[in-house]
């Protein structure tokens, strides 16, 4: 893959992030450990691996905003901005289970331009340019083939920070499970996402993500031929934070089992910072062209 310039100062800096985060990782006596809020951890390896995104990336293109988890956000409507998770899966870090990403995604108002999922761990590099394909480590990655939801391995996230919404949650979880050869819940919103672009798994779902958690596995997922939505079918998902992606046979299947479930209800909540990841207008990558509705109601076809 020929990597744009952008792309190949990401790459740089993730790599150099991914080092930092990984001597911690070997070394975890030394991980300074904060809860931000109820079930959601920081740690100095965090912030300082932002720090190395965000000089490098700053350094390289002084005019881009950023939004960064960690608190490293200036962005302005109309820029490019870097859309930064410097490490997706903080739980699994801090326990050492070897599970965990660094994730880049630029952004051009509306659209996401490029993506990049760093696996440390395994040296697994997820790479997307928008309308040229998605890749691990060079060789390009494509979703699965597989047709119905019956022998398919899912992968979801549990709403651990909103777990006021465990009861929809769980009849969505109930009848995938049901239905599906099996679901993982590994950790990282961001290695979920670059899993079904790579065809490891055929369909992920999670509620109230951050825009860092998914802006790059959003593009991934597209550029290997997946569709993303949210849970009305739209292309809310960087506002809503309801994610749902998966390969185009069984993208509509789950989209309708979801939607049962009562999740579609759920009021979409404004991200932090989202300033110049407006999603009001946008298309959201391929998908479906209809808002669904719940199953009680007739489905109607968006205009
Ligand atoms: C988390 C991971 C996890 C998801 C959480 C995210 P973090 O990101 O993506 O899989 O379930 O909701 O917040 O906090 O480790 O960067
Ligand atoms: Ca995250
Ligand atoms: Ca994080």
């Amino acid at each position: 893959m020929n990597l744009s310039p952008t792309l190949n100062v990401a790459v740089s800096a993730a790599r150099e992030a991914g080092n930092r985060v990984l001597r911690y990782f070997d070394n975890r006596h030394r991980l300074r450990i904060h809860e931000k809020q109820p079930n959601d951890l920081v740690t100095n390896a965090d912030t300082e691996a932002e720090q190395i995104l965000v000089q490098s990336l700053s350094r390289a293109y002084p005019d881009y905003g950023i939004i960064a988890e960690e608190g490293g956000s200036r962005t302005q409507p109309g820029q490019h901005a870097w859309v930064i998770d410097p490490i997706d899966g903080t739980t699994n870090f801090v326990r050492g289970i070897p599970h965990f990403a660094i994730t880049i995604a630029l952004v051009l108002d509306d659209e996401i331009q490029s993506a990049l999922i760093y696996q440390p761990v395994l040296q697994e590099l997820f790479l997307a340019e928008k309308g040229r394909g998605a890749f691990l480590n060079n060789h390009r990655i494509r979703i699965s083939d597989q047709e119905t939801l019956e022998g398919a391995v899912l992968a979801t996230g549990f709403p651990h920070r909103s777990k006021e919404h465990l009861k929809p949650y769980l009849s969505s979880f109930e009848s995938l499970f049901t239905l599906s050869g099996g679901i993982r819940r590994a950790g990282s919103a961001a290695l979920d996402l670059a899993y079904v672009a790579a065809g490891r798994y055929d369909g992920f779902w999670e509620m109230k993500l951050a825009p860092w958690d998914i802006a790059a596995g959003i593009l991934m997922v597209r550029e290997a031929g997946g569709y993303t939505s949210d849970f009305a079918g739209g292309r809310e998902s960087l506002r809503s934070g309801n994610i749902l992606a998966a390969n185009p046979h069984i993208h509509p299947t789950m989209l309708s089992h979801i939607a049962d479930s009562g999740l579609i209800d759920l009021e979409p909540v404004k991200p932090l910072r989202t300033k110049t990841v407006r999603t009001g207008s946008n298309r959201p990558d391929t998908g479906p062209r209809k808002i669904l509705r719940r199953k009680t109601q007739k489905s109607t076809p968006s205009k």
